[in-house]
């Protein structure tokens, strides 16, 4: 079989099987990962949750990991991160995903207005390290924000299938009731299951925000549990800060897909990026340098700009670049780096 698909791909050279096979039923791949939308859910305001078919190439996930989806907007191909709601043991075939519709979020925004059944999309293997570990901990707190809630609810899923019978805590933020996705079904668990505790808070309504007080109250047995955290930016900070200050930062784990950027001070932008290979160079303006390639007309490849999912990896010929989550200034010759989440300071080459 493989012997054959390689006389294929040599028969098609340079295109790739797949892009002769997605003309007749793109569904039928030969290596690409695809899926067909088979459900769409607008009913929660702000978020249209998609259930999708995936090819043969789909081999599950782990509670909590992300995989990446790709659409076709104006003949470019967009791809986001997203984490599939579904139990890791979860065995009809189908993904479910809850997407946050951000008001200059291309991709949201495209499949919150044109998302249908029979749509097809792309799809990239799951990943990421934000997972249950394979031996189940014996107390588990689920803290999640917003659409943060998605990976921590796979968690969830993932447990009640497995007949866990530790004691979970589920902290839920949001800005009103009718803003939590999957409500219902958080609802209907824990009243099925005395061990697991369903905790919503809405800070904007009844002014309970995050604090060392709350985290004592809903899980007292935290510091013997394993804590995973998936929210904005503001609430992972006061998790973050309640954990680090009982010295527990290592039973806390995290997955952030907002990205916390350091500011750049304007007195350190100075100089010009050159594009080498493109032949482009342009003025720094302290922007990532994916955005500053995209102003100067080029087209990286990227997926999350978020620095998670490295397809805006290039190489830093030369030049000092600042990593915009850290602050940390990094220098080496011929490096390889994620644009989206660095930014040039000084003179620097890039090899796109
Ligand atoms: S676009 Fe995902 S790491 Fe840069």
């Amino acid at each position: 079989m493989v012997a054959l698909l390689d006389l294929m791909q040599t028969l098609t050279t340079p295109h790739p099987v797949d892009r002769y096979l997605e003309l007749v039923r793109p569904m039928l791949t030969v290596r690409d990962m695809r899926a067909r939308i088979v459900e769409v859910d607008r009913s929660v305001p702000g978020t249209v949750s998609l259930g999708l078919r995936p090819t043969r190439q789909w081999t599950g996930l782990r509670a909590g990991q992300f995989l990446q989806l790709g659409v076709v907007i104006d003949g470019v191909r967009h791809l986001r991160c997203y984490s599939p709601v579904n139990s890791q043991h979860d065995s009809r075939r189908r993904l479910d995903l809850t997407l946050r519709v951000h008001p200059h979020g291309l991709v949201s925004r495209y499949l919150h207005e044109h998302a249908r059944p029979g749509m097809i999309v792309d799809l990239e293997p799951a990943s990421g390290v934000f997972h249950l570990p394979d031996r189940r901990p014996d107390r588990v707190l689920l803290i999640s924000g917003g659409s943060g809630i998605t990976p921590v609810l796979s968690m969830l899923r993932t447990l009640v299938d497995e007949g866990y019978a530790g004691r979970v805590v589920f902290l839920h933020y949001a800005r009103s009731p009718e803003l939590v996705p999957h409500r219902a079904e958080l609802a209907e668990i824990a009243a099925a299951h005395p061990n697991i505790s369903l905790e919503t808070r809405y800070p904007e309504r009844d002014g309970r925000g995050f604090d060392s007080a709350e985290l004592a109250r809903v899980a007292p047995w935290f510091a013997d549990a394993h804590t995973y955290l998936c929210g904005p930016p503001p609430l992972m900070d006061s998790v973050r800060e309640v954990y680090a200050a009982s010295g527990l930062s290592e039973r806390l784990h995290t997955e952030e897909f907002t990205p916390s950027t350091v500011p750049v001070d304007s007195a350190d932008v100075d100089g010009a990026t050159t594009f080498s290979t493109s032949g482009v160079t342009a003025e720094n303006t302290g922007a990532s340098l994916l955005e500053q390639a995209e102003g100067a007309g080029l087209t990286p490849e990227f997926g999350c700009r978020m620095g998670i999912c490295f397809s805006c990896t290039s190489v830093r010929r030369s030049g000092c670049t600042r990593n915009l989550r850290t602050g940390e200034l990094e220098s080496d010759p011929d490096q390889p780096i994620q644009l989206c989440v660095q930014a040039a300071v000084g003179d620097v080459d890039i090899d796109i």
